[in-house]
């Protein structure tokens, strides 16, 4: 049984082993898959002796990401773009590598929902980790535009400077955001308040979809606001499975179907 786990501070409440072991009964792989508590500061350690013991693959959340992203001997290219790493894996020659599965995770659940991306005008509402981690692989759906709104715009801009080599980046402050949206996707922390970043309407174009990177039981503030502009919404859940879904295949070169997974986890938290 080759062995899998999350780490992460808190923890508790990872969907991460329920999500994987049903990943791996529905493929028939044979695997284990738990949750670690692990305090600040002691991720290498950690890491260390999981793969040294001959753990296979680690999630890795919040506040780790940095630390697994120079704990990795090597990046994917959409890592080192991330920043970021959500996952490790031990390769046949015993190093370490690091992939950033978040964005991918994020762009699967857009195509799930039917939502184009290609020659869409796409507005991302904040500029930290989250936005970071999704900004390469959604660029690579060729949108028309990529516009980063951010309470502080020097954050976004910095952002936009960065990314600009791979598309058509703008980036702003909330209260300078254009009109006409095709997509709007809030990775503000502004959500775990259940807050609303303060938007004009105008942003929410015809047939707009408005996607919160936050879930949970019931429509969140900033699906609120958007379905009463006209949007059509979705919460981040199939975000997280789909983000599940990629390290899965990254482990196990298999590809589970996050739909029953998803179903399962929507019914669960009713
Ligand atoms: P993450 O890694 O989840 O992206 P982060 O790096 O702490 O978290 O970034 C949080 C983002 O949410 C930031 O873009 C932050 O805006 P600032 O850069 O101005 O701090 C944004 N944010 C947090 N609280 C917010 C609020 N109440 N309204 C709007 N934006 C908010």
């Amino acid at each position: 049984t080759d062995s899998y786990a999350v780490v992460g501070n808190p923890i508790e409440h990872s969907r991460s082993p329920e999500i994987h072991t049903a990943f791996a009964a529905q493929t028939g792989q044979d695997i284990c898959y738990r949750k670690h508590l692990v305090e600040p500061g002691g991720f290498v350690a950690f890491a260390r002796d999981f793969f040294a013991r001959g753990g296979c693959g680690l999630n890795v959340t919040v506040p780790f990401k940095l630390d697994a992203c120079a704990f990795a001997d090597e990046l994917t290219p959409r890592a080192r773009a991330a920043g970021a790493v959500n996952t490790l894996m031990r390769r046949a020659d015993g190093t370490v590598l690091g992939d950033n599965t978040d964005g991918a995770g994020l762009v699967a659940d857009l195509h799930r929902l039917g939502w184009p991306l290609r020659g869409r005008r796409l507005l991302l509402l904040g500029a930290g980790g989250a936005v970071r981690g999704g900004l390469l692989p959604l660029l690579e759906e060729r949108p028309a535009l990529v516009h980063i709104a951010n309470r502080t715009a020097s954050k976004a801009e910095r952002l936009a400077e960065e990314f600009a080599g791979s598309g058509n980046l703008s980036a702003g402050g909330l209260d300078d955001v254009p009109p006409g949206f095709d997509l709007i996707i809030n990775a503000s922390a502004a959500s775990l308040a259940d807050e609303v970043p303060p938007l004009p309407a105008s942003a929410v174009g015809n047939h707009c979809g408005a996607y919160d990177m936050v879930y949970g039981p019931r429509p969140t503030a900033f699906m609120r606001w958007a379905a009463a502009a006209g949007a059509e919404t979705a919460d981040g859940l199939g975000m997280l499975v789909g983000q599940a879904a990629e390290s899965f295949y990254l482990w196990r070169g298999v590809r589970p179907d996050v739909a029953p997974v998803l179903e399962q986890l929507r019914r669960e938290m009713q």
